[in-house]
């Protein structure tokens, strides 16, 4: 069992958040007074009512929910509030950098906003952030998958303007039957804007799309990346090629990808050379933020030592500059002579 001491140690760990969708940090206390202020018709009176869908069988079951909620979300003051919700629950959770998702086309092409609303709420919620929290990084403007690829390009239309405002380019959303593939046009696409690019790709669906996201997406991390578990010789290559996998434990567990938490991947992943990030995808959804995810990994069988290496992975692989790393780097040596390990 995890105690408080190692509980409170994890909190503090510093560390980044590289796998973070923003429209999953909305909580259910959120929501509703969202859809108060906003005159949005939901099927639930209260929160604990709202609180009783939060069972999940698969990727899809979730995915209905956060669309549906996504449609509390209307005004810049909404994507900045929820910004800071997050930044804040981030800061004290040892966050010190975060790379974070968002899903304009549902905001835009299901929710009929407009696409500069959205990012300016986020990014003064950004600006905020890291005044209050010190919290640097940065946006990933994810496609999703199972939206037309005519919404998908032009959402890219909508985000060339401004595109020295985004991190880069991420593929989410429902997973099997939409391979990477389909999309090598729009990754091209963004790295002509100076992008990074990232895909989720074997979270539900085949180790394959882990390769079609390295060699078609070019993808620099693999969100997931679970199935690489199926592929020997892939898991190999991107040891060997130190792309990092973000790794979502809780998310994994609350969406029925694995059946408990000893079976998670990331093990045998690090036994394999492979470098591993931990992170929490949707914790509004799925029991936990950041620290949480570190914590349900030490109760299984990883040990401080490999917990804190999970941490320097997170900054290394993060798209942060030079300096930055630096920084990071020298907090998270501080606190490892602080506690010994
Ligand atoms: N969008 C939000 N969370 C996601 C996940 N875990 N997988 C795919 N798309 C998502
Ligand atoms: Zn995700």
């Amino acid at each position: 069992m995890v105690g408080t001491a190692q509980r409170q140690a994890l909190r503090t760990l510093p560390k980044a958040e590289l796998h973070l969708h923003i429209e999953g940090t909305l909580e259910p206390e959120l929501a509703m007074k969202l859809a108060q202020r906003n005159n949005i018709d939901l099927p639930w009176h209260t929160v604990e009512e709202l609180e009783r869908e939060y069972q999940f069988e698969n990727l899809q079951s979730f995915l209905d929910l956060y669309y549906q909620l996504m449609q509390t979300l209307r005004t810049a003051d909404d994507f900045r509030d929820l910004m800071l919700a997050y930044l804040e629950r981030a800061h004290n959770n040892g966050v010190m950098h975060a790379e974070i998702f968002f899903d304009p086309q549902v905001h835009v092409f299901t929710n009929h906003l407009d696409y500069n609303t959205v990012l300016d709420g986020l990014r003064e919620g950004m600006r905020i952030g890291r005044e209050r929290y010190g919290i640097s990084g940065g946006l990933i403007l994810s496609i999703v998958r199972d939206m037309s690829l005519e919404s998908a390009n032009a959402i890219l239309d909508m985000a060339e303007p401004r595109k020295n405002e985004i991190l880069g380019i991420g593929l989410d959303s429902a997973e099997v039957g939409y391979p990477p593939e389909l999309f090598a046009d729009q990754f091209e696409r963004a790295r002509s804007f100076g992008w990074h690019a990232v895909a989720h790709a074997g979270e539900e669906g085949p180790a394959d799309y882990i390769r079609q996201a390295l060699d078609l997406l070019r993808a620099e991390r693999i969100d997931h990346g679970t199935h690489l578990l199926d592929d020997t010789e892939l898991m190999e290559r991107v040891a060997r090629d130190g792309i990092a996998l973000t790794c979502c434990p809780l998310s994994n567990l609350r969406l029925q990808v694995i059946n408990s938490m000893n079976e998670h991947p990331i093990a045998r992943f690090m036994r394999e050379g492979v470098t591993c990030t931990v992170n929490s995808d949707d914790p509004a959804y799925f029991g936990g933020y950041v620290a949480a995810n570190y914590e349900a990994l030490a109760e299984t069988r990883l040990s401080m030592e490999q917990l804190v290496a999970l941490a320097g992975n997170s900054i290394d692989a993060s798209f942060a500059d030079d300096a930055r790393k630096t920084t990071m780097r020298a907090q998270l040596d501080s606190w490892r002579t602080a506690h010994g390990f």
